[in-house]
């Protein structure tokens, strides 16, 4: 790797720790010429830094950008039967590698639980193991005695993004009735809706269908879950959001159809703060994956759709419709996935989700910006400056500017590699992108003025993460 240091010695007294040189500097609105001085974490200074430093890094024909805020991972996650096998380390080793210097994971308290303890269980797991950053959301299964009274609490507690699900019927999904509720307490305290919008009863019926049929490979996961259902869930909850007023901050998540994209759009130009976040799956992806011998691995939900859908995506992220992309990070074994069996599963018995964190960079960055579909602009935007923004994490997060933590993905643009599970740092043995070349690579982490990732190795110490707890969110 080209990146060189230089130490300069001065009889001064040192104001600043590092300075970053000759990077081209990318933010959400341009690019910026200069240096980027770090002291004690932050970025203090932009633009030519004369002074004198102690350390600089040469960053000639790189690409600075915002560290990127992975709004949407589960580590350690209880989900059909198993727990996710990336725990908070090797989870947040591989956001850390790819450029990814803060996640916002899911607390996800079990039946019965009440949502503080789950809190501070998250808090327990997490905070001795993260590499990166961490904020959390919380996902709310029940409306048990107390959940609707402890809302304020969580949010006080830094939480102020919360997860509803209109599918997994006997697991996570609630009624209408209970969205609604929901959606009203979450508002009057200040807080962000997330939504898992598929309609779960009929999805349900679909299965049971198959299942009689003696349908059961993985391609019939993508049968129970049409098109259609995530497009009705998405209308249903935005009828219901908007009846509760405009002052609801809602965003539906990993919204994998243009149409539903165009839902939350036509609210927004209504004036409702609705939006929309998706993944790099249903960008690079599709249904044929779910053909494959290894489809079992690219089982989750909603399903991987049609080009003509994957299409759809791409024009909604290039003219701002789509406002975040996260990557549902969410990894099983083999093992796991085939839950302990030699045969595959019945589709419906296989736990949901795939691995993505630290991905979301290279596969955006070669199919998104070099392919001329999105500018570095609007990457930026979609993968630091509106989570930022959407989850409270603003300014401190999400920005490259004074005052702000230096947070910083260092890409090297012209870096071509074949992606496969040696380059990746998951607790998993295979990625669903094995073989996928792309051009452009993240090659250093920057997280709080700290190199944490640096030629292929996370040099970043379990615990050196922290929890950044978020405040009131901004929305356009
Ligand atoms: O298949 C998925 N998406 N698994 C994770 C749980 C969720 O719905 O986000
Ligand atoms: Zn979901
Ligand atoms: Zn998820
Ligand atoms: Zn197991």
């Amino acid at each position: 790797m080209e990146i060189s240091y230089k130490y300069i010695r001065t009889k001064e007294l040192m104001s600043l720790d590092i300075v970053l040189k000759n990077a081209k500097i990318f933010t959400s609105s341009g690019p910026i010429e200069g240096d980027i001085g770090i002291k004690d974490g932050k970025i203090v200074k932009i633009g030519d830094i004369q002074e004198q430093y102690i350390k600089t890094i040469d960053l000639s024909g790189k690409y600075v950008i915002p560290g990127l805020i992975d709004g949407h991972t589960h580590m350690e996650f209880p989900f059909m039967s198993e727990i996710t096998a990336d725990d908070f380390y090797y989870g947040t080793k591989a956001s850390i590698a790819g450029g990814v210097t803060t996640i916002v994971d899911f607390v996800t308290p079990s039946h019965g639980q009440d949502l503080i303890s789950a809190y501070e269980k998250w808090r327990g797991n997490a905070d001795p193991k993260v590499v990166s950053d961490y904020g959390l959301h919380m996902i709310i299964r029940e409306i048990n005695s107390n959940v609707l009274e402890q809302i304020p609490s969580v949010i006080n507690k830094g939480v102020v993004s919360f997860k509803l699900f209109m599918a997994y019927k006997n697991e996570l999904m609630l009624p209408d009735g209970d969205l609604y509720k929901l959606i009203k307490k979450i508002s009057d305290f200040g807080g962000v809706t997330g939504i898992h919008a598929e309609n779960g009863e009929i999805i349900n019926e679909l299965i049971q269908e198959f299942l009689k049929e003696g349908k059961v490979e993985p391609i019939y996961h993508y049968y129970s879950r049409p098109d259609i259902l995530e497009i009705e869930a998405t209308n249903r909850i935005a009828s219901i959001a908007s009846l509760v007023g405009k002052d609801v901050k809602m965003y539906i998540v990993h919204t994998s159809t243009g149409e539903a994209v165009d839902i939350i759009s036509n609210y927004r130009k209504m004036g409702y703060k609705f939006f929309n976040e998706t993944t790099p799956h249903y960008l690079t992806l599709n249904t044929e994956m779910l053909k494959r011998p290894d489809a079992f691995r690219y089982v989750m939900s909603p399903p991987l759709r049609s080009d003509e859908q994957r299409t759809k995506l791409w024009y909604r992220l290039a003219s701002g419709d789509i406002f975040t992309i996260g990557s549902d990070h969410c990894v099983y074994s083999d093992l796991q996935k085939k839950r302990h069996m030699e045969k595959v599963p019945p589709f419906n018995e296989i736990p949901n989700g795939v691995p993505g964190t630290e991905t979301i960079l290279p596969l955006l960055y070669y199919f998104g910006v070099k392919k001329g579909i999105i500018s570095m602009e609007r990457f930026i935007e979609v993968t630091s400056l509106n989570p930022a923004k959407l989850f409270g994490l603003y300014p401190q997060k999400g920005t490259i500017m004074p005052g702000s933590d230096a947070d910083f993905a260092i890409i090297d643009p012209e870096k071509k590699v074949r992606i496969s599970p040696d380059v990746l740092h998951s607790n998993i043995d295979y990625t669903i992108y094995d073989g996928v070349e792309v051009e452009g690579w993240n090659v250093m982490t920057m997280r709080r003025g700290e190199i944490v990732y640096e030629e292929g190795q996370v040099i970043g110490k379990k615990g050196s993460g922290k929890y950044i707890p978020g405040k009131t969110p901004i929305m356009m």
